[in-house]
């Protein structure tokens, strides 16, 4: 039996996570669910978007399956998602942008992993105005050698343990020469110890307008926390979408899963949400703790009913009578079969 922290999240969160649940009780794994509270749902409920008990059931746990929660723009609370990050060290955020057989979009066989820097750079939260009239604001950008070595060697360990060929680092020392000029040259000094792996390195920039207009070049890619949460989004939308983009946040003794795509307030409470990316953090999470039959058996029903177009939400097929539930109860009548 594992035991894991539930966090069902805000707008869509409850709805996805419950068919992810679902599909994974189906797969036979038994997991306990401890269902916690974070986000807008808990500030609500407990008044506080990360109450006590949260924490401590994932101090036990160490082990975190998430919906997505809302965070104001400009105003309130801080990101509670940053914070978890950093309090569990969760410095690895991976995030796979992969082609489907039955997805058109503009390019086919793209499949890019990318790694993203997950406690630092300038999510630190170092912010504030500088002037009473709070006409003026600065951020600090906070790169450290430690932090930048652990998630750079992930990269590269990932690459070896799952046959790739390729990390490119995407940064900004042309301009940030300290902060970016540092996670670069952590990069390239790693580079050395992996010659095994081919290494390239581009400007953030010029990544974005290459993967773009040529992403099969890209195979993992590794950058600090902005960039890596903004260029994941750009892969999200060549392959299908971010209904379709699984996250795991990973430290050295504890791991949340999660998709990457946000609470989706304009299609909440409708049975629009796709629950592929959730399910596939769930996938992610199978793996994580060892459990790669079922992982590999809910991947296939997922693949055999995303490639059919037939049970899937409308933002994968306009045309579709289905909704969040409907796909996943498809996925679970598909793993029946496998
Ligand atoms: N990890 C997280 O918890 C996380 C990540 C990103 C954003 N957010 C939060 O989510 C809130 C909304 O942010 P946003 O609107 O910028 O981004 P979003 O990812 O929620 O939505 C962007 C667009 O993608 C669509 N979309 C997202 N997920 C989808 C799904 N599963 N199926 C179909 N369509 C989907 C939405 O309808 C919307 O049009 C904000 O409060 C933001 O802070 C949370």
């Amino acid at each position: 039996m594992h035991n894991v922290t539930l966090i069902k999240g805000d707008g869509i969160g409850p709805s996805i996570i419950d068919e992810a649940v679902k599909v994974i009780d189906a797969s036979g794994v038994k997991i306990h669910w401890e269902e916690a509270y974070a986000g807008m749902a808990a500030f609500e409920k407990f008044g506080t978007p990360l109450p006590d008990e949260t924490m401590a059931s994932f101090d036990k746990t160490r082990l975190a399956f998430k919906g997505p929660l809302t965070t104001v723009a400009g105003k309130g609370y801080r990101s509670i998602n940053v914070a978890l990050r950093q309090q569990y060290e969760l410095y690895a955020n991976v995030r796979p942008a992969k082609s489907w057989a039955g997805i058109k979009t503009r390019y086919e066989e793209v499949d890019i992993v990318i790694v993203r820097e997950n406690t630092e750079g300038l999510y630190a939260g170092l912010e504030h105005y500088l002037t009473p009239k709070k006409d003026i604001a600065e951020s600090l950008a906070v790169v450290t050698r430690s932090a930048s070595q652990r998630v750079i060697d992930y990269a590269f360990k990932y690459a070896q343990n799952n046959a790739r060929k390729k990390v490119t680092v995407c940064h900004k020392a042309n301009i940030l020469k300290y902060t970016q000029g540092l996670f670069l040259d952590v990069a390239r000094e790693t580079a050395a110890r992996y010659p095994d792996i081919e290494f390239d390195e581009k400007i953030i920039d010029a990544a974005c307008m290459h993967m773009v207009m040529n992403p099969q070049q890209f195979d993992v890619v590794v950058c600090t926390n902005m960039f890596g949460d903004i260029l994941s989004d750009l892969a999200a939308g060549l392959v299908g979408g971010l209904g379709l983009i699984p996250g795991a946040n990973i430290g050295d003794d504890a791991a949340l899963f999660e998709a990457v795509h946000g609470s989706a307030p304009d299609i909440a409470g409708k049975n629009l949400a796709n629950p592929i990316a959730v399910i596939l953090a769930g996938v992610m999470m199978l793996n994580h703790i060892g459990e790669t039959e079922a992982a590999e058996r809910i991947k296939n029903a997922v693949e055999k009913v995303v490639n059919e177009g037939k049970y899937v939400t409308p933002d994968l097929n306009p045309h579709s009578k289905s909704g969040t539930i409907e796909m996943g109860n498809a996925i679970v009548e598909a793993m029946k079969l496998m």
